[in-house]
């Protein structure tokens, strides 16, 4: 059971650094536990959460190790920071920041072979759903990935994210079981995931984890979802 928490572009180093020192101190149950910060509080989070089984993530990376891509962080950098893995492909960078199927997969495949974790995402938009869309969106995102011992899959409907719209457990142990179907992989849930709903989400056997945004960002609702998914 893995729950990770995307902060997304929240938290500069002083904040990241209160909240990692919190973390530390609170009791998250037993389960595998990530925070993926914006880069400029890598650094931080890595040295404050040191001697923990915390593991710290990026949210993007690119696929070479350097060269002229301006704004753009490679894995040898993260690397150095100390970090253990990255999100690769979030609905945000598809949505906003023209993220393809083949960035997705050089990002991810670059990822890997540099000796990353890496947490893929797919999801299907509400008009997509409502157009009976989801298996061909999911199948589509999915065929680019390849297995790899390192490699998890978040399963993020794009209609449930910051929104307050969770889907139902039931809705997304479907979708779950079809991502893998498709491809053997613990595949975690995201998408309006609170402490409220953690428990029957992650009760579902196809739910591996959680990869979770806005209730990420306090220690205390971020505590009791990984309490949750330990008790799962
Ligand atoms: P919310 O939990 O804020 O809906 O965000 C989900 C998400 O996008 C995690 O990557």
């Amino acid at each position: 059971m893995l729950i990770a928490g995307n902060w997304k572009m929240f938290k500069g180093v002083a904040e990241a650094a209160s909240f990692c020192h919190e973390l530390r101190e609170a009791d998250l149950g037993d389960v595998d536990v990530v925070v993926c910060p914006p880069y400029t509080a890598l650094a931080t989070a890595v040295q404050v959460l040191a001697g923990t089984d915390i593991g710290v993530f990026a949210q993007n990376v690119h696929w070479e190790d350097e060269g002229a891509f301006t704004g753009e962080v490679s894995n040898a950098m993260l690397r150095e920071l100390g970090v253990y893995g990255t999100i690769v492909g979030h609905s945000e960078r598809r949505q906003y920041f023209c993220e393809t199927d083949e960035t997705v997969a050089r990002r991810v495949e670059g990822a890997l072979a540099a000796g990353l974790h890496v947490i893929a995402c797919v999801g299907e938009t509400e008009a997509e759903r409502e157009a009976g869309e989801t298996e061909a969106v999911l199948r589509r995102q999915v065929s680019v990935l390849e297995p790899d011992e390192s490699l998890v899959i978040a399963y993020e409907p794009v209609w449930a994210i910051g929104t307050g719209r969770t889907a139902t457990p039931e809705l997304a142990q479907e979708a779950h079981a079809f991502v893998k179907s498709l491809l053997d992989l613990p595949v975690l849930y995201g998408g309006s995931v609170k402490p409220e709903n953690a428990a029957d989400l992650l009760a579902q056997p196809d739910v591996d984890g959680a990869l979770v945004g806005g209730a990420s960002l306090d220690v205390d609702s971020f505590a009791a979802i990984c309490r949750a998914g330990s008790r799962s």
